[in-house]
């Protein structure tokens, strides 16, 4: 018999229940103290796992209560939410995403395995995979941006990067892939709303990241707090036993969000808290994060006929074979070993994935900065913070640990004169240190405008239904600006920012993000032009809040956006087009394509289609260039979008130099889903569009067709 059918018949129900219970310890937010009340249940065995506890002292000393003072002796599962960095903070998921490096992606999360593990946790509560087209959702930040296949090729780095090759090595971590699914379409961009989606946006665009990451072997999925088309997540069976269980074979641990199951009482499908178990356990939800209500009502729920033993047998048996996986039974401390200079080299990757963030989106040619500049004043309310460079979801990092922009700028050049002030808060009504900001811009060979949002406007419950500067930083960049003072500014936000008025004033914006623990140096390195950015929009930058939700892969419609055609679809007061589409982003090079060919004009299922494009670097420059591949199935039964992204691929070029590159598309590039979900091919025409961003205008074109076999 293995272990975990001994363990099932040995357990009592109370005992059961207990390993679907996820309990919070709060040192999140109250330091770490086990309150008295978790150390109670656990050596009553009414716990299967904790979270928001980490540290070596303190996790031993939780985990010997589960191993040597409960009956059976089963070991805890230690949880924590590590979204961009555990103690090392690198840039928020939105950021790191504009790298278009899986590789980077994958080294980040390898790396915060390691820490996270060193100090005790098992399982991380990430990635998180929500697929977002809507900037006023504060949850935008901590995922993959706007697109289906750049989300599914996040996950799969992600899950690679914190599981490693096996659960059971030490140093890393089971993943968590969140929050299945469709949080990213909340009505109105507000957290926690309802999403009202159709099948084939589900299929098309919020479903395939998490299938990617099933394929990717992730060893847990978090059910999201949302409803799905009027069920919620928590108590979804078709999405949850149907699609994941059933139709991808997941056979890891479901866990509901924080409260979720209690939750099902608020969304109005569960009369009480009995009922809201036994939905989200017969749904698939096999832990119950933090409400209790399986520990305390699936004995009643069982004694109502809403739920039967085997019910709950199954997903215990789930959550043993997780603990078994992690080897939990065998070495329950499974602390990993912290190697010599590991942390140094944390830090050199934590600045290598903070330039690679950064996004410079306009520049009239002031960046980079002349190597005379003598005076720069960095002006702004985010001119000196530390805290907020790290952005929503810091976990173990540390302010102190985090380099503000002066102290890049000082670091990179250090006989510059650098002189700072705020000029005004980040929110707030006070304009009057606006005179002396403006006092001090005239004194200077250029201004760092430091804008944006403080940390906790992004993340869960940050959602902004106005998303642009708040306070009174419009009217500080402004009256910088009108000194006449050459200006570049700095934006740091977990979204895209609507200010139309900065791209047309400014000599320079960039997109710095929530940068992490080397924030000050990556930005100082791009501002100097040590290090030459490259990293691209991963989501649509709009003009206006009144254009969301706004993304590249749109259908088309009747009648496209026509200047011409007064009857057409367009906006009375705003252009249809976003201030930048996804996929923008500047470099200090210039880089031109030509020369698009593809390897055949017909092909059939079962043919791979190759195109090549030279790309040369035209400046004296060296240059990182990412180049986009997007299709067009022209017609179709069902409308296809205008472009869909297909692949990327990354390009070093020296200064001058020129280099051919090659992407292959197998048949399943051109399939879509059908009436039943299912991938199918419709022959016909289909456009291959390559370029350097989503922006129609310049993309070269070729045409092929799919004929039938
Ligand atoms: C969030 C999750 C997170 C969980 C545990 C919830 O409020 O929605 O993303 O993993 O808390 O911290």
């Amino acid at each position: 018999m293995s272990r975990i059918e001994s363990l099932l018949r040995a357990m009592t129900l109370e005992e059961k229940l207990g390993q679907l219970n996820l309990v919070t310890a709060g040192q999140a937010a109250t330091g770490p103290i086990v309150p008295g009340e978790t150390t109670q249940d656990i050596r009553a065995g009414q716990v299967g796992g904790v979270f928001n506890l980490w540290g070596r002292d303190v996790v031993a000393r939780t985990q010997r209560l589960a191993v040597e003072e409960t009956r059976l002796g089963v070991p805890l599962i230690f949880g924590l939410d590590i979204l961009h960095g555990y103690r090392t903070i690198f840039p928020v998921p939105l950021a790191e995403v504009g790298a278009f490096d899986p590789l980077l992606w994958e080294r980040t999360a390898c790396a915060s395995a390691l820490e996270a593990t060193c100090e005790g946790i098992h399982l991380t509560f990430a990635p998180m995979l929500d697929v977002s087209r809507d900037p006023r959702w504060g949850r935008i930040a901590e995922g993959p941006g706007e697109d289906p296949f750049v989300g599914s090729k996040f996950a799969q780095a992600k899950i690679r990067g914190f599981q490693g090759e096996r659960l059971s090595d030490r140093g890393v971590l089971a993943a968590t892939a969140k929050h299945f699914c469709a949080g990213g379409a909340a009505t109105a961009g507000r957290d926690y709303a309802a999403v009202d989606v159709s099948e084939r946006m589900l299929h098309e665009v919020y479903l395939p990241p998490f299938r990617a990451a099933v394929e990717a072997g992730c060893a847990a999925i978090m059910s999201a707090f949302n409803n799905v088309n009027g069920v919620p997540m928590t108590s979804h069976g078709k999405l949850l036993n149907g699609y994941l269980r059933r139709k991808l074979d997941f056979d890891g641990v479901i866990m509901s969000d924080y409260t979720a199951v209690t939750e099902l009482v608020e969304h109005g499908v569960a009369a009480d808290l009995v009922e809201a178990a036994a939905l989200a356990l017969t749904a698939g939800v096999d832990m119950d994060m933090v409400s209790g209500a399986y520990l305390r009502c699936l004995p009643e729920a069982l004694a109502r006929g809403l739920v039967a033993e085997a019910d709950i047998d199954a997903a215990v048996a789930r959550v043993l074979r997780l603990k078994e996986r992690l080897r939990l039974f065998d070495d329950p401390y499974r602390f990993a070993a912290p190697a010599e200079g590991v942390q140094e080299a944390h830090r050199q990757l934590a600045l290598d994935a903070a330039r690679r963030a950064i996004t410079l989106l306009s520049n009239r040619g002031i960046l980079p900065l002349a190597a005379d500049v003598r005076r720069i004043a960095v002006i702004g309310p985010l001119a000196d913070a530390r805290a907020d460079m790290l952005g929503p979801w810091s976990a173990a990092g540390a302010a102190e640990n985090c380099a503000t922009i002066p102290e890049g700028l000082k670091a990179a050049l250090p006989a510059c004169d650098l002189i700072h002030c705020t000029g005004v808060s980040i929110e707030g009504d006070d304009e009057r240190g606006i005179e002396l900001a403006c006092t001090l811009a005239r004194s200077a060979d250029v201004v760092v405008l430091c804008l944006g949002e403080s940390a906790g406007m992004s993340g869960e419950a940050a959602c902004r239904a106005t998303p642009g500067l708040p306070g009174k930083q419009r009217q500080l960049a402004e009256s910088i600006m009108a000194t006449g003072a050459p200006a570049v500014a700095l934006l740091s936000c977990g979204r895209p920012l609507t200010a139309p008025w900065l791209f047309e004033q400014a000599q320079a914006v960039l997109a710095t993000w929530f940068l992490g623990d080397m924030a000050g140096h990556a930005i100082a390195d791009v501002l100097t032009g040590l290090f030459n950015p490259c990293a691209r929009l991963a989501v649509t930058w709009p003009r206006d809040v009144g254009q969301v939700p706004i993304f590249y892969a749109s259908r088309s419609t009747g009648r496209p956006p026509d200047a011409n055609n007064f009857y057409s679809s367009k906006y009375l007061d705003c252009p249809v087009e976003p201030q930048f589409p996804f996929g923008h982003g500047l470099s200090f090079a210039r880089v031109t394509l030509t020369n698009l060919r593809i390897n055949r004009l017909e092909f059939t299922l079962g043919d791979e289609v190759e195109a090549r494009v030279d790309a040369r670097n035209e400046s004296e420059v060296a240059t990182e260039e990412t180049i986009f591949l997007f299709l067009h199935d022209v017609t179709a039964r069902v409308a296809r979008p205008l472009m869909e992204l297909k692949a990327w691929a990354k390009v070093a070029l020296a200064p001058g130099k020129s280099k051919t590159v090659a992407f292959t598309l197998t048949t399943e590039s051109f399939s879509f889903p059908g009436d039943d979900m299912e991938p199918m091919f419709e022959p016909g025409a289909f456009d291959i569009l390559v370029g350097l961003s989503a922006d129609r205008k310049n993309l070269l074109t070729a045409s092929l067709r799919m004929i039938s076999t």
